[in-house]
C-alpha cells in the first residue's frame, strides 16, 4: 500500500558553512534531504522537528563539542546514525567517538568517495529495514479476515471455524479474555451468516440496570409499570430476522435468564405487561470474558441457558499464547496510526520488537494497539524505539510487563527503569520542565507523572 514517500534526512552540524554545499552535492543524489545547523545547541534544539536519520557532526565547535552532540543525539533519537568529522584526528578521539556510538569518523578535508560510500550504506540499511516492515504490514493485510489480523495457526483455525459455522448456526457463544477480539468475531459471524442482510443489534449486558433489562430486551406495553407511558419494542423484536449480539453475557441478571432462554428456544417474546406472545426470529451471539462454567457452579448463571448458548462455542486464544502474530499486528497498527497521524513511521526497531514479543499482554490485542498508538504519538523518528515503546507500555492502564525468557533479552526490570528515566527526562527537557505539558506528551495523568518522578527519584 502506501510506501513512505519522504526521503531520509541528513543533518550536517558544522560551524564552517563552506562544507554545506559540498555535502549537499554528494548526499542529494543518494536520496537524502540535507539540513544544516551551525552549532551544537542549535542542532539539538531542532532535533524533534528535524528528526534526522543520519547526522554528520563536526568534532570541534565553539559552544558544544561534537562528542557531546553525538551523545545527546544517541539519547534523543536512538535510531539516528552519527558520523563525526574533524580537522585533526587522533586515535583517542576516534575511539571515544566510536564508544559513544558514532558509526564512523572522517578526517577533514573530507574524502568524498568515502563519505558517499558511507551514506549509501546507511541509506541501504534504512531502506532494508523499512522494506521489511512494509512486508510485515502487507502480509498482515493479506491475511486479514473481517478486520482481524492473524497469520499463526490459532487465528487461521479461528477464521476457518467462522467461515464454516457462520452460514449454519443459530446461537454461538464467543468466549475469551478482554481485548481478544470477541466483538470482531461476532461481526464476522453475522456478516458471513444467512442473516447478513438484516440487522445486527448489540446489547451490552453490563451497561443495563437490572430493573430495565426486561423492557430493553423484550419491550413493554403502555402502563406496564410506573413511567411506561408508551408501548416500547424490545431489542429482540427490533432484531427480527437478524442477529442479536449479547455482549458481556456473563453479566445477565439471573432474573432475566429464563425469559431469555425461552426467547431463544421458542423464538417468541412477551412484552412486559402483555399476555400476548410475539414472534422473535433472531440468531443470538453471546460474548463473555468470564468463565461461564465457573459462573454456573457458583450459581450466578443458569445451567440451562449456558448449555443452550454453548452448543457452539468459539474460544479466543490470549495474545501471549499466539505470539507469532505480534509482529504482524504491530506492523498493521503502526501503519494505521502513522496514516491517521499523518506521519511517516514505518515500524519498530529490533530491540523494540523483542520488548513487544516478550510482554504478557493482559489486555491482549486492544492493549497492543493502544501501546503502539501511544508510542507513535511519543515518537520522534520514523522507527519506534525500544524506549518509546517501554514508556508507552509503562503507562498502559493494565500494567503489562515483559516476561523474562530464557535466552531472551537481558533481565528487563532494571533496564526498563533506565529507559523510562531517560524518556521522561528527555520529554521534560523538551518542554522546559513544564510537568503538565510533559504528562500530556507522555500520555500520563499529572498524578501518575509525579508518581513516576518519585519512583525514579527525579523529583527535581
Ligand atoms: N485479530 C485482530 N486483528 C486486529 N485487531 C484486532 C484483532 N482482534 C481485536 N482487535 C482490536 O482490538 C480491540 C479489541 O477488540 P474487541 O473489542 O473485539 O475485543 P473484546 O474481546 O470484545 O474485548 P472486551 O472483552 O474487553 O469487550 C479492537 O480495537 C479491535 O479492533
Ligand atoms: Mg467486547
Amino acid at each position: 500500500m502506501t510506501q513512505v514517500e519522504d526521503a531520509p534526512r541528513l543533518l550536517v552540524v558544522d560551524d564552517e558553512p563552506s562544507i554545506w554545499p559540498v555535502v549537499e552535492r554528494f548526499a542529494g543524489p543518494i536520496g537524502f534531504e540535507v539540513l544544516f545547523r551551525s552549532s551544537g545547541p542549535e542542532a539539538l534544539a531542532a532535533l524533534p522537528d528535524l528528526r534526522p536519520d543520519v547526522a554528520l557532526v563536526d568534532l570541534r565547535m565553539p559552544e558544544l563539542s561534537g562528542i557531546s552532540v553525538l551523545r545527546a543525539i544517541r539519547v534523543a533519537l536512538p535510531n539516528c546514525q552519527v558520523i563525526l568529522m574533524t580537522g585533526n584526528a587522533t586515535i583517542d578521539t576516534a575511539i571515544e567517538a566510536v564508544k559513544a556510538g558514532a558509526i564512523d569518523y572522517l578526517k577533514k578535508p573530507l574524502d568524498f568517495d568515502r563519505l558517499r560510500d558511507l551514506l549509501i550504506t546507511v541509506r541501504k540499511g534504512i531502506d532494508r529495514r523499512e522494506q521489511l516492515l512494509q512486508v510485515d504490514a502487507d502480509i498482515a493485510k493479506k491475511f486479514e479476515f473481517h478486520g482481524m489480523i492473524g497469520r499463526g495457526p490459532a487465528m487461521q483455525e479461528l477464521f476457518d471455524s467462522i467461515r464454516r459455522l457462520a452460514p449454519h448456526v443459530r446461537t454461538v457463544l464467543v468466549s475469551g479474555e478482554t481485548g481478544t477480539g470477541k466483538e470482531l468475531v461476532a461481526h464476522a459471524l453475522h456478516a458471513l451468516g444467512s442473516r447478513s442482510d438484516h440487522r445486527l443489534v448489540t446489547v451490552n449486558c453490563s451497561a443495563i440496570v437490572e430493573s430495565l433489562f426486561e423492557s430493553e430486551l423484550f419491550g413493554h406495553v403502555r402502563g406496564a409499570f410506573t413511567g411506561a407511558t408508551e408501548t416500547k419494542v424490545g431489542l429482540f423484536e427490533h432484531a427480527y430476522g437478524g442477529t442479536l449480539f449479547l455482549d458481556e453475557a456473563g453479566e445477565l441478571p439471573l432474573t432475566i435468564q429464563p425469559k431469555l432462554l425461552r426467547a431463544i428456544e421458542h423464538g417468541e417474546v412477551r412484552r412486559a405487561g402483555s399476555l400476548e406472545t410475539r414472534r422473535a426470529d433472531v440468531h443470538v451471539i453471546a460474548a463473555t470474558n468470564r468463565d461461564l462454567r465457573t459462573e454456573v457452579t457458583a450459581g450466578r448463571f443458569r445451567a440451562d441457558l449456558f448449555y443452550r448458548l454453548n452448543i457452539i462455542e468459539i474460544q479466543l486464544v490470549p495474545l501471549r499464547d499466539r505470539r507469532e502474530d505480534i509482529p504482524y499486528l504491530t506492523a498493521m497498527f503502526v501503519r494505521q496510526c502513522s496514516q491517521r497521524l499523518n506521519r511517516s513511521i514505518t515500524g519498530v526497531s529490533p530491540a523494540a520488537e523483542r520488548l513487544l514479543q516478550h510482554a504478557t499482554w493482559p489486555g491482549n490485542i486492544r492493549e497492543l494497539k493502544n501501546v503502539v498508538e501511544r508510542a507513535c504519538i511519543l515518537s520522534d523518528g520514523r522507527i519506534l524505539s525500544e524506549r518509546e515503546l517501554a514508556v508507552a507500555m509503562s503507562t498502559s492502564p493494565v500494567a503489562t510487563r515483559p516476561e523474562p525468557v530464557a535466552g531472551g533479552p537481558p533481565p528487563v526490570s532494571k533496564r526498563l527503569s533506565t529507559v523510562q528515566r531517560e524518556q521522561i527526562e528527555h520529554v521534560l527537557r523538551e518542554v522546559g520542565g513544564n510537568k503538565a505539558a510533559a504528562a500530556k506528551l507522555l500520555g500520563l495523568s499529572r498524578q501518575s507523572l509525579y508518581r513516576w518522578l518519585n519512583r525514579l527519584d527525579l523529583k527535581d
